[in-house]
């Protein structure tokens, strides 16, 4: 059976950036309690007259491709993770197959919000494991500025989201090495906690003036509620995969969370009494970029040679849905 593993990253964030400072001129907030409660210090947002996801993605696949030596003509299948696809209809993963000239090959789009690209992981290791594919693109992208209320009123959340693209390609191997496990999890009790209303299809029609005057149609989130839910499931996440393949935190060289929030991530640390080393974190330039966080800071850990080959990694996320996965690779 060939063994799914990545080989080759890429990324990219739109031209603008956006610091604390720029968005003190929208909402009343600081520098200081943005960085005190979420670590975060910049973000970058698309130019919001039709920058979408598969934009952002065309970049971050192109670097993927040229470091994993392949070209478009060497990929059998796409996967698209984003929650804030360009369009209803049709998918992100169909507009990035015209957009890079992609052989006329399957194109899937995924909406599993923050824990996107560990879904797609998982699904590309199945192909790859039945031998149906050899290269596979995944994809988490987002544009989560245009669902920002950058007033007083939505700067709990506001400050914390951004736009940006990761991409990774996922290819057939003879050695032994890759994806060892991916776990997936899900509790729809708690959608509403992070959730995104209107436009919906169950209204009709699916967005009025009066819902965008009640603001529906931005993203809303019970911070406390997130929070309260993100520091158990992590470490759950992580444990069980760390069961899965007899490991403990010990043979783990690193650690990538989703980044969400940098105030979660050092919990999970301490929690787990990871060295805050091992738990890769750049939230600070970037924001939370929902699916795009994980291959975002994978790109980077690669890029600065934090893993080398053999070592092994754990991915792991929690958002909206609630949905929560992890992945354990022997890089
Ligand atoms: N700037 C200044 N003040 C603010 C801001 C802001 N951007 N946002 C809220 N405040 C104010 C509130 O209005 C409140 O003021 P009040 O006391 O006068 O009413 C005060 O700050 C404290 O508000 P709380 O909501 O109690 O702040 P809290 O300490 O809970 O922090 C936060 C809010 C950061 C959202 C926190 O709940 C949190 O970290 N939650 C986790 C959510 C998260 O990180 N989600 C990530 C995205 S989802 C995902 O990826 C899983």
């Amino acid at each position: 059976m060939p063994n799914p593993y990545i080989s080759g990253t890429g990324f990219y964030v739109p031209a603008r950036e956006v610091t604390n400072q720029d968005l003190m001129q929208y909402m009343d907030t600081s520098d200081e309690w943005i960085r005190e409660r979420t670590g975060i210090g910049a973000r970058f947002f698309a130019d919001g007259i039709g920058e979408g996801p598969s934009d952002l993605a065309i970049p971050a696949t192109k670097q993927a491709l040229e470091n994993a030596g392949l070209t478009v003509a060497d990929i059998d299948f796409i996967i698209f993770a984003t929650s804030t696809p360009d369009y209803y209809a049709p998918g992100s993963a169909c507009l990035l197959q015209d957009k890079l000239g992609f052989e006329l090959i399957g194109a899937l789009d995924i909406r599993v919000q923050c824990s996107g690209f560990l879904y797609g992981l998982s699904i590309a290791e199945q192909y790859i494991k039945t031998g149906q594919f050899r290269h596979i693109l995944l994809v988490g992208a987002e544009v989560q500025s245009s669902a920002m209320n950058l007033t007083t009123e939505g700067r709990d959340t506001a400050v914390i989201f951004g736009d940006g693209a990761g991409a990774a390609i996922i290819s057939a191997t003879d050695e032994d090495r890759g994806i060892l496990s991916t776990h997936l999890h899900a509790q729809g009790k708690y959608a509403k906690e992070l959730w995104c209303e209107v436009p919906a299809s169950g209204l009709n029609p699916r967005i009025t003036p009066e819902m965008l005057k009640e603001k529906r149609q931005y993203l809303y989130m019970n911070g406390r509620e997130v929070f309260r839910h993100a520091i158990q499931r992590f470490p759950e996440v992580i444990n069980e995969a760390l069961d899965a393949n007899g490991m403990t935190t010990d043979d783990v060289t690193m650690v990538i969370p989703h980044q969400a929030n940098y105030r979660i991530t050092q919990f999970v640390q301490k929690r787990m009494k990871l060295p805050p080393e091992k738990v890769y974190s750049n939230i600070h330039k970037y924001g939370n970029t929902t699916a795009a966080t994980i291959p975002i800071a994978l790109h980077e850990v690669v890029e600065q040679k934090l893993i080398k080959r053999g070592d092994v990694i754990v991915m792991a996320a929690f958002g909206s849905g609630f949905t929560w996965a992890s992945a354990l690779l022997k890089w």
